[in-house]
């Protein structure tokens, strides 16, 4: 059974697959056996270079398109007007699809003026290129002024979030204002599957480290999507729906937070990172 998560209109799988980094065939191959295992949300980048391979996958899978939420990202070179209705456009045409659940602006990009960004970001929603539109890699400031300008509501901020990074504060807000956040890098990119707490925590429920990690993060409130190129890993990533952390093991978590546990490189201008 498929969770979601709801915002601004949206319903959202609270699991998806992130897909950054798979390529050709096998990344075809991935999101096809995904989709066939119940995994209900792809999550995509123009950047990613891989758009023509999650159609393929989700049109082999053979489950109808209406029930599986397709994230795609403009990239950060492409968000003037025009550029980003091209963008857009072209992510569609690889695709193979008339328009995606979501689109997002994948990072902000300090030299052209967010109003213009956000208000094609809207018109894409607008002419129906996409049922919904939000934003990646938002700071506080950023997201506030991005509502603030946006003529359609913003669903998510999709931003890294893990057990070493505390994003307690932007968490918050999105929530004042009405956001989902999407946890991407939500295992650390591994990390957290050979960590020592999070085994622990695990034991008693025959769950494992990232079981326990991508858990800790649903519970929080988050919409997470782990990225795994191995098959026999797609089950083992979404079963996180039939146990549950207590408060003292949430702290527990928590704790593993520091404050340089950041570990994509952050591509936002140095200021904004307040
Ligand atoms: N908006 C943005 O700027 C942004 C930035 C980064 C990522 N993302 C999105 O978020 C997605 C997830 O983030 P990510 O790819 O950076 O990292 P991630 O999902 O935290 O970690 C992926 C790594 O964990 C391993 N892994 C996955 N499941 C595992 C398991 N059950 N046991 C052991 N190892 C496991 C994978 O290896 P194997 O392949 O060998 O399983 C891979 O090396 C991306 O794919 C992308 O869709 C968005």
């Amino acid at each position: 059974m498929t969770n979601y998560v709801e915002a601004n209109g949206a319903r959202i799988p609270a699991v998806g697959l992130g897909t950054w980094d798979l390529r050709g065939r096998s990344c075809a191959r991935v999101v096809e056996q995904a989709l066939r295992l119940g995994y209900r949300h792809i999550d995509t980048a123009e950047m990613y270079d891989n758009e023509r391979e999650i159609g393929e996958g989700l049109r082999a899978s053979r489950v109808p398109r209406k029930d599986v939420f397709i994230t795609t990202k403009v990239w950060q070179t492409h968000l003037s007007p025009p550029e980003f209705e091209r963008s857009t456009k072209e992510s569609l045409a690889r695709l193979r699809l008339s328009e995606v659940d979501l689109l997002l602006i994948h990072w902000p990009n300090p030299h052209i003026p967010l109003a213009e960004t956000i208000g094609a970001l809207c018109k894409m929603k607008k002419v129906g290129y996409a049922r919904h539109i939000g934003v990646s890699n938002f700071t506080v400031p950023m997201m506030r002024e991005a509502v603030n300008l946006a003529s359609e509501p913003l669903v998510t901020n999709q931003i890294e979030w893990h057990p070493y990074l505390d994003q307690s504060r932007v968490v918050k807000v999105a929530r004042e204002l009405g956001l989902a956040v999407t946890a991407y890098s939500p295992i650390a990119r591994g990390r957290a599957t050979s960590d020592r707490t999070l085994r622990t925590i695990g034991m008693a429920r025959r769950k494992t480290a990232g079981q326990v990690c991508l858990r800790f993060l649903v519970q929080e409130g988050a919409i997470v999507i782990p990225r795994t190129s191995k098959i026999e890993r797609l089950s083992e990533n979404m079963s996180i729906f039939d146990f549950a952390l207590s408060d003292a093991e949430m702290d527990e978590v928590r704790k593993l937070a520091t404050p340089r546990g950041r570990i994509v490189e952050w591509g936002g201008a140095p200021d904004w990172d307040k």
